[in-house]
């Protein structure tokens, strides 16, 4: 099994009854159970991290930039504005699949930039919980046979 790093960032820990009418009704616990059950059906060993804690964030992409973990990242509110997160993205050194609950482009303005797009191998945003299970499969598809 591979070990994946599923990331996420301020206030994702609060899923399930954040806006629920935006981010939906499963909660961060929920979340990650689905994550561990996707993951292990495609040959990936997921572990699930949320913070809210910046510093924390970039300590965590540190790590597996140095043991060349693949990262499935919801960078949330520091998507739009991280550079010290976009910087610590760009050492890592086997896949980064961006992911969003919702879709950023569809809308407020601030939300329409990504600092971390750039220096990720793609983006999949908007389709829910879904979006993890696309981003984990991407990850999966990536590796080397
Ligand atoms: C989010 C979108 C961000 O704009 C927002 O700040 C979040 C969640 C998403 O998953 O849709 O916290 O990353």
């Amino acid at each position: 099994m591979t070990p994946v790093l599923v990331l996420g960032g301020p206030n994702l820990g609060r899923l399930g009854s954040r806006e629920p009418e935006v981010y939906g009704h499963l909660d961060h616990a929920e979340l990650t159970e689905r994550c561990r059950v996707v993951g292990e059906a495609l040959g990936l060993s997921v572990e699930v991290r949320q913070t809210d804690d910046e510093a924390e964030l970039v300590g965590w992409l540190h790590a597996a930039a140095d043991a060349g973990t693949p990262v499935v990242l919801n960078p949330a509110a520091f998507t739009h504005y991280s550079y010290a997160l976009r910087d610590a993205c760009a050492q890592l050194t086997a896949p980064l699949v961006e992911v969003h609950l919702t879709n950023p482009a569809a809308r407020e303005a601030f939300r329409h930039t990504s600092v971390i797009a750039g220096v990720a191998t793609g983006t999949v945003a908007g389709f829910g919980a879904l979006s993890y299970d696309l981003a984990l499969r991407a990850v999966a598809g990536l590796l080397p046979a």
